[in-house]
């Protein structure tokens, strides 16, 4: 048995109407607060938007306990006074910078990083968080290489400008990721996934193309697999929870143009259970996942618990999606960890 402070997912996509209500109730069984990402069509932009969104996933819920701790999606437009409603507002944790055309969702990102450093400030100033989406998204740079061209060419330049910024590199997968989040003082931290952790790039590739294995950041090679998989089971604090569960209805992955995210929120829990224990950090599994974040975030830690038993199940090969199906990480595989009541 392996019992836990309840743990928190610092990065999810809930999206939103019928697959919303198809999948949240996933993450609510598992974690007790959710960092939720702000890339709808449109993008909650506005601190209205982020408070309807989050009426509509209690709405969702039907009385599950879960708490949606909502962001903001930063853009070339938005206004200070925005910025200054966000950090000021008990529901709104951070502000989600996506590089226009880097991911899913994310055409009205912001194009210069330079034309929002006003905005940058005063959250600098009053402490909220910026989530980075760390990937150039010029095409001429090599997809692998993308999140480490994005250190150098961005990151480090912001850190040395606005020191005292508060930041989350999401889903880091590279060594250099890993290397810079070590360089940090304490106000810049990673979120890592359990896909980061678990496979290479050659999972894209084995027996035929995998667009289930396909999300951005993509899976890079071993070494940077190995590196992000020491980060998380390391204890070091700046490295915690975030699943970025990124739901997509199976023909928008079965099909030409596959879009990227992994759905891993009917897993995650089980799956970062798995891995911790494979690396000999079982007891190291509480801080990363229950810890380490909500003290990042300046959240009291969760009162409640949950228990996993060393029990085996198989995962589904496909759930249900809105009117569709969708198909889940690790779908049709043993898992060796699951949930008790
Ligand atoms: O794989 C991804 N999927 N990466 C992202 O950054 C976005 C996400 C999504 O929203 O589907
Ligand atoms: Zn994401």
């Amino acid at each position: 048995m392996l019992t836990l402070k309840r743990p928190d997912d610092f990065h999810l996509h809930l999206r939103d109407g019928a697959a919303l209500d198809s999948i949240v109730h996933y993450s609510a069984r598992r974690f007790a607060r959710a960092i939720i990402m702000p890339n709808l069509t449109p993008p909650v932009t506005r601190v209205s938007d982020a408070l309807a969104y989050r009426e509509r996933i209690l709405a969702a819920l039907g009385g599950d306990s879960f708490e949606p701790l909502m962001t903001l999606y930063l853009t070339d437009n938005t206004p200070a006074d925005e910025i200054r409603a966000a950090a000021a507002h008990e529901h709104v944790h951070a502000v989600k910078y996506y590089p226009a055309g880097a991911t899913t969702h994310s055409e009205n990102g912001v194009m210069r990083l330079e034309h929002v450093y006003p905005l940058l400030e005063i959250m600098a100033e009053t402490g909220l968080p910026l989530l980075v989406h760390g990937e150039v998204t010029d095409p001429a740079v090599d997809v692998f290489d993308r999140e480490a061209v994005f250190i150098e060419q961005v990151l480090e330049p912001l850190r040395e400008r606005l020191p005292e910024l508060r930041l989350v590199l999401e889903h880091i997968t590279t060594e250099q990721g890993v290397e810079y989040v070590k360089s940090c003082p304490r106000n810049q931290a990673a979120t890592i996934t359990p896909q980061h952790c678990l496979l290479n790039r050659n999972a894209l590739f084995r027996d035929g193309m995998r667009p289930h294995h396909f999300c951005l950041p993509v899976l890079k090679a071993e070494s940077h697999r190995q590196a992000v998989l020491n980060a998380a089971v390391s204890g070091d604090e700046r490295f915690f929870l975030g699943t970025d569960s990124a739901p997509h209805a199976r023909g928008r992955k079965e099909c030409a143009h596959a879009c990227a995210g992994i759905f891993s929120a009917p897993v995650a829990l089980e799956v970062y259970a798995e891995i911790f224990e494979h690396c000999g950090a079982l007891d190291k599994l509480q801080g990363f996942a229950s810890e380490h974040g909500a003290r990042f975030y300046g959240l009291p830690e969760n009162t409640e618990s949950i228990t996993l038993k060393k029990a085996a199940w198989t995962v589904p090969d496909s759930l249900p999606y809105g009117d569709g199906e969708i198909i889940p990480f690790r779908a049709g595989e043993e898992l060796t960890w699951t949930l008790t009541d």
